[in-house]
């Protein structure tokens, strides 16, 4: 079953955004998945891996958007990426050194972060472009 579904409230009005939260979910819920059936290490590592770049990437594309339209709330917004990337890093590297870590709390707290950021800090990101746009 999959950890987060879409659902047009997580929708935040602007195409390129929605795309991208898409294929987070999916990446995510690969990740889940691989954690469920206990896939080998390097399967996960795999995984995580491609969540995390994918990530990265996403947060650069809002923040470029952010600054190629002159948002007022960008470093607020920018300090929430930076916080995720910070403890998506600490989980890949106590991972990756064995460390008993719960898998399955970290994909949670994954979940309603990203759904949480989404509905609030996204959606208004997502309000001021479409305007900007039809402005
Ligand atoms: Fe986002
Ligand atoms: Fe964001």
């Amino acid at each position: 079953m999959p950890l987060i579904s879409w659902d047009d409230k997580f929708s935040v009005g602007y195409g390129l955004i929605d795309e991208q939260h898409r294929k987070l979910f999916e990446l995510t819920n690969s990740l889940h998945d691989a954690i469920m059936v206990r896939a080998a290490a390097s399967a996960l590592g795999r995984s995580l891996k491609e969540l995390l770049d994918y990530t990265v990437y996403h947060f650069s594309a809002e923040e470029d958007l952010m600054q190629r339209n002159g948002y007022p709330q960008y470093a607020e917004h920018k300090a929430l990426h930076d916080a995720l990337t910070g403890q998506a890093i600490d989980f890949k590297t106590q991972m990756e050194e064995g460390k008993a870590v719960s898998s399955l709390a970290f994909m949670q707290f994954l979940r309603d972060w990203l759904t949480r950021h989404i509905m609030e800090v996204d959606t208004a990101l997502g309000g001021f472009l479409k305007n900007r746009a039809g402005s």
